[in-house]
């Protein structure tokens, strides 16, 4: 069954597990949390296009670049974390992706006026955050300790932002963090609009049923009694004189206006079918299957 926001994404009951299906462990497909697969589909960068993918590893998100990408253009991906990378290099190769242009290097000392991103138009960031949605995480930390913590992963997230700005083509870029922290998520991004006023918010998706808190509610909260997801955060910025409209969403209606219709999916998997970048031997079993 197709899912019901999100093309491309297959839905399947909580009870079928794809770890030990031959198509997950050739690569032909990616087991991701439906929220997580937001980022790279709002995102929706053209085919052929040049992407930066900012703290990348281990690489879901990239893999839904390059096949929304149909794995053409250049997919510029940094992470600092070498092990990460590695896992990366691995997922990348298994889905069949040859656009990505990997490198071991921290976003914040990468040069936004270097000629190799010059033709950078989309950027998608989900830097470090606490992780505070993910159902599977326990925190035994004091709260005083979460504080400074989340202080510090803000301060790191507004660095990051600001910095994405600044590449000079720079038309559109998806913020995403898997915390439910408000200090991670819109006072991050009220931060850096404040900072930024060439840029502004795009009202993504107007039928998702959890908006980001007011008055920033055309970014999108995701979270397991709503959305039956992990929680989850996204918002797009846009550079205001482009004037265009994320293809996935629609521009600057208040999402109030529109009726929202409950996600009726309780309890299900949702696996994204990479149909461009299988290796060779999938798409022949697939021609071979049609004749
Ligand atoms: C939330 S994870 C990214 C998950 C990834 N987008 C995915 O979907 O598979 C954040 C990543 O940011 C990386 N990171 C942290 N600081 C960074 C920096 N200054 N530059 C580049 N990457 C960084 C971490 O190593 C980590 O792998």
């Amino acid at each position: 069954m197709g899912d019901l926001h999100l093309q491309d994404l297959l839905v399947f009951s909580a009870k079928m597990d794809f770890h030990d299906h031959f198509l997950y462990k050739a690569g032909h497909i990616i087991l991701q949390d439906k929220a997580s697969c937001l980022p790279a589909y709002l995102l929706n960068p053209p085919v052929g296009g040049h992407v930066i993918d900012a703290c990348a590893a281990p690489g879901n998100k990239t893999s839904h670049l390059a096949a929304i990408m149909k794995n053409k253009g250049k997919l510029f991906a940094f992470d600092l974390d070498t092990k990460r990378l590695s896992t990366m290099s691995t997922l990348l190769l298994r889905a069949g992706v040859t656009c990505h242009h990997l490198a071991n290097e921290d976003f914040l000392k990468v040069d936004p006026l270097s000629q190799a991103y010059k033709d950078v138009e989309h950027i998608l960031l989900d830097p470090s955050c606490s992780g505070s949605g993910m159902v599977c995480l326990h925190d035994n930390s004091s709260e005083e300790q979460d504080h400074e913590r989340l202080k510090a992963l803000a301060a790191f997230q507004l660095h990051c932002l600001n910095h994405a700005l600044k590449f000079p083509k720079l038309k559109q870029l998806i913020y995403s963090t898997c915390s439910i922290h408000s200090q991670e998520n819109e006072d991050v991004v009220s931060l850096c609009l404040e900072k930024n006023p060439d840029f502004g918010l795009v009202n993504l998706l107007p039928e998702w049923p959890e908006r980001g808190h007011d008055p920033l509610t055309q970014c999108l909260r995701a979270s397991p009694t709503t959305t039956f997801t992990h929680g989850f955060f996204v918002a797009m910025l846009e550079r205001q004189h482009e004037r265009q409209t994320a293809p996935n969403s629609q521009s600057f209606t208040h999402p109030s206006s529109k009726s929202h219709p409950s996600v009726a999916e309780d309890e299900q998997t949702q696996v994204s079918l990479d149909k461009e970048l299988q290796p060779p031997a999938a798409k022949k079993r697939r021609k071979n299957k049609k004749s």
